[in-house]
């Protein structure tokens, strides 16, 4: 049985991408039933619709949170999705919408947690001196970053970096790490 999952964006959404060919894979287990995103122009938008995956766009803009996730949480629930994967979507799920969801949904960071939680990670492992960066995939909880760890991918930090250049390889070893840990725990 195909688990189905409902992704969340807010951008180019090279995650989401990584996990819904991976979904498409022969025997994988689970598939993609919605790519949604608070942004509509959000490239990531037109990848899914491209690829014959249902999409849903909500901007926030002068409605109140309560409303906005209800229509969120109406579009997973309609389309059938049963765990929600958070792929670089830039805002924070009230406790509500995280309670209706608890224990099922799943967030990729880009750092090695319980390190640098929030914005700027790659930024901060630099200046902090850190010798290996990385990105961690994790249950998503109340506490903003602090769920269950599911899984980590560890990036040398080289002489050099700048955050774009390790953030870039942070990424592929992303898309590696993700679709890997979502299958795990659709299974679990
Ligand atoms: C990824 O690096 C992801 O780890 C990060 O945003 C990027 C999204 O890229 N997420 C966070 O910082 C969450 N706090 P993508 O849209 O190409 O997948």
């Amino acid at each position: 049985m195909t688990v189905k999952v409902g992704i969340l964006i807010s951008g180019r959404g090279s995650n989401m991408m990584a996990l819904a060919e991976a979904g498409k894979a022969s025997g994988a287990p689970y598939e993609i039933a919605l790519v949604a995103s608070d942004k509509p122009e959000a490239p990531g938008l037109t990848w899914a619709e491209g690829h014959g995956i249902a999409t849903f766009a909500q901007s926030p803009k002068g409605m109140p949170k309560p409303e906005y996730e209800a229509a969120i949480d109406a579009a997973l629930r309609g389309a059938g999705v049963e765990i929600i994967a958070l792929a670089g979507y830039m805002r924070l799920l009230s406790d509500d919408f995280v309670a209706r969801w608890r224990g099922r949904i799943v967030n990729i960071h880009p750092s090695l947690l319980p390190k640098y939680k929030g914005l700027d990670t790659h930024a901060r492992a630099i200046d902090a001196g850190d010798a290996v960066a990385g990105c961690s995939v994790h249950v998503v909880t109340e506490e903003l970053d602090g769920g269950e760890v599911l899984g980590q991918a560890e990036v040398p930090i080289l002489p050099g970096d700048t955050p774009d250049t390790l953030a870039e390889r942070v990424l592929a070893a992303e898309h590696r790490l993700y679709p890997r840990i979502l299958a795990d725990f659709v299974a679990r």
